[in-house]
């Protein structure tokens, strides 16, 4: 069954509290964007607005953000309304995305593990490409294809994940943990790494590339090493670049 994040958008936003949200995922994640100054910004499965508002702070021009949820989109307007920042947010399916213009840098956390087969990929990079400026750029953080451990390897992080089958489409499941105990259950699609590469390059997007997700190195001293040894030992998540060449 698909994950609906209109009946988990709360907790989800919970999740996201936990420290390796900042010290790994969203540390791989801006080292992956880069410099952000002036740049026009397309956020994809923005969820609450998480990126999209750090994205827009950190220096972009401006920041558009696209979620198939409305409630997450009814929490990242309810925080544009708090701390206004010039964010606009779209409740559309990316599957069905046409905005009629063009942005220097696209991204998405968790976007591509939601296609449920070749196809949906395969549209996801179509809708990419058609939405980047020539030499602009795509950066994503997604489930890796390649993760391998024991269900709660990660259980202290917050979280655990269960590939239910390693063929393509195969259920990936992650439970994410409140302070209480409860947790919510969130389905994943599995996709090999080549997958994902064929879809990008059907789509016209070149120089592919993977990144490993890192730890916030200054951290390292501060906080015992052995404590994120098993997530950046195991990697259940993976770094995805690629950009649309410049015709020449
Ligand atoms: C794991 S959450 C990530 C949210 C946000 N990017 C973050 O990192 O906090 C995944 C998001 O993808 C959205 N999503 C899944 N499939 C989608 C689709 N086809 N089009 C648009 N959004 C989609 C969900 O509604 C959900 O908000």
């Amino acid at each position: 069954m698909k994950t609906d994040y209109d009946r988990i958008s709360k907790e989800y936003q919970l999740s996201k509290l936990q420290p390796w949200r900042k010290f790994v995922e969203a540390h791989t994640f801006f080292k992956l964007a880069g410099d952000l100054t002036n740049k026009y910004i397309l956020d994809l499965a923005c969820g609450d607005g998480f990126y999209s508002r750090q994205l827009k702070l950190r220096g972009a021009a401006n920041v558009e953000g696209v979620d198939i949820s409305k409630e997450m989109i009814q929490l990242a307007r309810g925080s544009e309304e708090k701390n206004p920042l010039g964010i606009t947010y779209h409740i559309q399916d990316v599957l069905n995305l046409k905005l009629n213009k063009k942005f220097d840098l696209i991204t998405a956390s968790y976007l591509l593990n939601y296609a449920k087969n070749m196809e949906e990929i395969t549209q996801f990079a179509k809708v990419i490409s058609e939405h980047l400026n020539p030499g602009g750029q795509f950066i994503t953080i997604n489930s890796n294809p390649d993760y391998q451990a024991p269900v709660n390897t990660l259980r202290k992080y917050g979280f655990t994940r269960e590939n239910e089958s390693r063929l393509e489409g195969g259920k990936i499941v992650y439970r994410f943990y409140q302070e209480d105990g409860s947790h919510i259950e969130v389905i994943n699609y599995h996709h090999e790494k080549a997958t994902h590469e064929m879809a990008f390059q059907f789509a016209g997007l070149s120089n592919i590339k993977w990144h490993p997700m890192e730890l916030f190195s200054e951290l390292v001293n501060e906080l015992d090493a052995d404590y994120w040894k098993p997530i950046i030992d195991t990697q259940p998540v993976i770094g995805l670049t690629c950009e649309l060449k410049v015709a020449i």
